[in-house]
C-alpha cells in the first residue's frame, strides 16, 4: 500500500520524456503514489516531440489531475506529499512559480509545496537564458526550490538518449530520497 505521495508536473518545455520517465521509474515502487498534472503546452510537446499517446501517459500515474481543477487535492497544503517534480519546466511555468501566480493547478501545486517548505525540483529547459530566466531561477532557489536543469552526465558513458534521460531523471528523484538503480560514480 502507498505510504508516500509525489506530484509530477509536466509543462511545455522540450523534453516531455523526462516527466514520462519519472512516472515510469516510480511505477514499480508500491510505496509511492504519483499525482500527475500536465499543462496544455506539455500536451503539445508530447504530440510534436514524441510517439507517447495520452492513454500511455495517463496509465502510468496513480492519480491524474486536470490542469483547470483548482479544487484538486494537490491544491491544498493539508494534502500531504513528499514534494513535486516539474519535468520539464518551461520558462513560463518557472516565471509563474517564481512570482507565486498559481494561475493553474500545476503552478498552484508548486506554490503549495513552497509554502509548506516541502521539496520542489524544477527541471528547467531553455537555452540560452536571458536575465529574467536567471532571475526567476534565483527567486525560486531563495524560496527553497531546487533548479535542476537536465544537463546530461557523460561519466556513465550513455549509449542512447533513453539512458541520458533515465540518468538525469533518476538524479532528480534522488532529491526526494528515492534511490533508483542507476550507474553512479564510484571513484577512480
Ligand atoms: C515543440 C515546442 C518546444 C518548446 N520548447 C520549450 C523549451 O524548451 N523551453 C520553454 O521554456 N518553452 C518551450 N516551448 C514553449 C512553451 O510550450 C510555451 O511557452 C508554453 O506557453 C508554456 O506553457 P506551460 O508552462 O503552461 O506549459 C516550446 C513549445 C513547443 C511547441
Amino acid at each position: 500500500m502507498a505510504t508516500e505521495r509525489i506530484i509530477i508536473g509536466i509543462s511545455g518545455a522540450s523534453g516531455f520524456q523526462y516527466g514520462y520517465k519519472a512516472l515510469e521509474l516510480l511505477k514499480p515502487l508500491a510505496h509511492i503514489e504519483t499525482h500527475l498534472v500536465i499543462s496544455k503546452g506539455a500536451q503539445l510537446t508530447r504530440q510534436y516531440e514524441t510517439d507517447i499517446s495520452e492513454a500511455d501517459l495517463l496509465a502510468l500515474a496513480d492519480v491524474v489531475h486536470p490542469i483547470e481543477n483548482l479544487g484538486a487535492s494537490i491544491a491544498s497544503g493539508s494534502f500531504k506529499t513528499r514534494g513535486m517534480l516539474i519535468a520539464p519546466c518551461s520558462m513560463r511555468t518557472l516565471a509563474s512559480v517564481a512570482h507565486g501566480f498559481s494561475d493553474n493547478l500545476l503552478t498552484r501545486a508548486a506554490d503549495v509545496i513552497l509554502k509548506e517548505r516541502r521539496r520542489l525540483v524544477l527541471m528547467v529547459r531553455e537555452t540560452p537564458l536571458h536575465l529574467t530566466h536567471l532571475d526567476n531561477m534565483r527567486k525560486v532557489t531563495e524560496m527553497g526550490g531546487i533548479i535542476f536543469p537536465p544537463v546530461p552526465a557523460l561519466y556513465h558513458q550513455p549509449q542512447s538518449v533513453d539512458e541520458i534521460i533515465t540518468h538525469s531523471t533518476a538524479r532528480a528523484l534522488d532529491l526526494f530520497d528515492i534511490d533508483l538503480n542507476i550507474k553512479r560514480w564510484e571513484g577512480k
